[in-house]
């Protein structure tokens, strides 16, 4: 029975360029994963879009001289480009920026409110004393009341993972300008996390062997500590608060966290909109046996495991206050978070303004999709940090997608080209035959397994070790000497032609460029696995704006072993990765910072 699967993907904040330690955490695994269950016959709906308020954007819209409107829709389009060029198979890719997008998320607020998970109090906030503004939370630092970290930001502690509120820091220091920040009162909504303790608590206890366990750990600790928390702010940039004497204040707005969290929602809502049935994101967010992952970097943790689920919950009535479903109806809370943990590059932590970086758009211009794509899956930060190295880079590019994988490509179908100019009809198989044979077969079943559990890097590893037997078995069998027997040299080329054609699919998710050709060069018709592509769309009396989507469905390629057809023709190959000269990591080092 099809599935429908949920895929929700963090939302990139439209303040800059996307680098790879970024696209590492939310971009890559989220996709490898929605290519795998549109293949298993699942069906998907992956949503994201960018990041557009709150005070990252206003921060960079006043470095950079224009408004925060400005530079959301700078970097909304480069983001949409980028992503689209890695191959991401977003079924909508959208911004938070939209009419939509600001109905739904004021109708959560009012469900919650309207339940009593919502009251107004007074705080202390922080000005900054010269220019007499609010000071956001994370532009403040000083030390962790907590744990003592000294580079603890006002919201956040990122060394012992706590909430924080900028009052309680030791030492608060204005990031900007390195001032002391004054406190003075001002009057805020609060969500009322500890009315969740109970549902929350037995929420994630029921994730327990489910999800990865770093990802679980972190989510319980989270439950000792449950504070209110406020999800507005002193703020001119987001989304009014939709209660009266409030609505029209244009110093109060959303939380972007709050807002952005509700885009999953909201871009479904749009998405089914778009797709001319407005109802239809209901199969995904009110079927109960609807599937929902949640794909991000480990700082984005708490937001989903904790607030988001909340969130839902208070929407759906089913905190300690009680209350009934908002007008949208009771609404599903995720299946799994799925974090990845810290890319870092060359040893350092990823920095733009000390050039510690790449940004995605410039490793695509020099690089293949399918190149960083596989590195992420093999080599990436899934359950622990790793270091981005442009050595290990080089290696793998070269040992294994160029060596291995395209090689077995190359010389089989180069030879069955060459001398049948069609895939050949086999004669009798020998015992190694069958047992390659059967070997790539059986690995459907368990890279399938580990690609629904998103182990993505046992899953490539695994359809890689077919890869490295074929290559093996066409060492032993030496097809090429075969001059004389071209009955024995059918069969092998047909064995390693059909096994290439299973590792082509298993392949798919990971590299699905590549395999599109794979695809063609054994003759088949159509597309095999959709591409992402960039749509101008309008809104209602509203902007013009990008979008990212794809007909997925359109796509024939399916998680099965496919019979190869003897007798359809074949011409010669081209190569399917490029090698890269061993000094293109100097170079790439010369273009860090120092
Ligand atoms: N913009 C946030 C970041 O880059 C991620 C937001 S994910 C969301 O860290 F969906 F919750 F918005
Ligand atoms: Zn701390």
């Amino acid at each position: 029975m099809a599935q429908h699967i949920l895929t929700a993907v963090a939302w990139p904040y439209a303040n800059g360029p996307r680098h790879i330690g970024h696209v590492s955490g939310f971009g890559v695994p989220s996709d490898i994963f929605s290519r795998y269950q549109r293949m298993a016959g699942n069906e998907v709906l992956m949503v994201s879009g960018t990041d557009e308020h709150g005070t990252p954007i206003q921060v960079q819209a006043d470095k950079e001289g224009m408004t925060a409107r400005e530079l959301a829709d700078r970097y909304n389009r480069v983001i949409v480009e980028d992503l689209t060029a890695l191959g991401l198979s977003y079924d909508l890719f959208t911004r938070t920026t939209t009419q939509n997008h600001y109905a739904v998320v004021q109708e959560i607020f009012k469900g919650l409110y309207d339940n009593g998970y919502v009251f107004p109090t007074t705080t202390m906030g922080a000005i900054s004393p010269s220019t007499g503004r609010t000071l956001p939370d994370r532009y403040i630092e000083g030390t962790c009341p907590i744990c003592g970290y000294d580079g603890a930001r006002g919201d956040q502690c990122d060394n012992c993972g706590n909430q924080l509120d900028p009052i309680d820091l030791i030492n608060p220091k204005s990031r900007i300008n390195g001032e002391t920040p004054k406190f003075v009162e001002t009057e805020h909504f609060m969500l009322d996390l500890p009315a969740f303790a109970e549902a929350l608590g037995s929420f994630l206890q029921s994730k327990q062997g489910e999800w990865r366990p770093n990802v679980l750990k972190f989510s319980l600790n989270l439950l000792d500590d449950l504070q209110p928390r406020a999800i507005t702010r002193d703020l001119d940039w987001g989304v009014p608060i939709p209660l009266d004497g409030w609505r029209d204040r244009p110093d109060k707005r959303m939380y972007v966290w709050f807002d952005a969290v509700i885009g999953y929602l909201s871009a479904s809502v749009e998405w089914a909109r778009r797709s001319g049935d407005p109802d239809a994101w209901r199969k995904w967010w009110q079927n109960p046996d609807a599937r929902s992952y949640y794909f991000m970097g480990k700082d984005n943790i708490v937001f989903h495991s904790e607030i988001w689920p909340a969130i839902l919950l208070g929407y759906n009535g089913k905190g300690a206050r009680g209350g009934r479903p908002g007008s949208l109806g009771e609404l599903n809370l995720p299946s799994e978070v799925v974090s990845s943990e810290f890319l870092t590059m060359e040893g350092r932590k990823f920095s733009s303004s000390r050039q510690v970086v790449i940004y995605v758009r410039d490793f695509l211009s020099r690089y293949d999709a399918d190149a960083l794509r596989y590195y992420i899956a093999v080599a990436g930060p899934e359950t622990q940090d790793t270091d981005f190295t442009w050595s290990e880079f080089v290696n793998r590019n070269n040992g294994e997608l160029v060596a291995a994988w395209g090689n077995l490509v190359n010389r089989s179908i180069a030879m069955a080209a060459k001398n049948f100019g069609a895939i050949p009809e086999p004669g009798d198989l020998t015992d190694a035959d069958r047992a390659l044979l059967e070997r790539s077969r059986a690995a459907f079943a368990k890279v399938g397994g580990e690609l629904s559990r998103s182990r993505f890097k046992n899953a490539v590893t695994e359809a890689f070790d077919v890869v490295r037997e074929a290559n093996r078995y066409l060492a032993e069998q030496e097809p090429w000497k075969l001059k004389d027997d071209r009955d024995r040299q059918r069969s092998i080329l047909y064995v390693a032609l059909q096994v290439v054609d299973d590792a082509k699919t298993m392949l798919t998710p990971f590299l699905p460029n590549s395999s599109n050709k794979v695809y063609a060069m054994l003759g088949g018709e159509g597309v095999w696995s959709g591409m992402p592509e960039i749509h101008e769309v309008d809104e209602e009396g509203g902007r013009a704006y990008p979008v990212i989507t794809g007909s997925y469905a359109q796509g024939v390629a399916r998680w099965e072993h496919r019979p190869i057809r003897p007798g359809t023709p074949l011409a010669p190959p081209t190569p399917l990765f490029k090698k890269l000269d061993p000094k293109v990591v100097d170079e790439e080092l010369a273009r860090l910072g120092g």
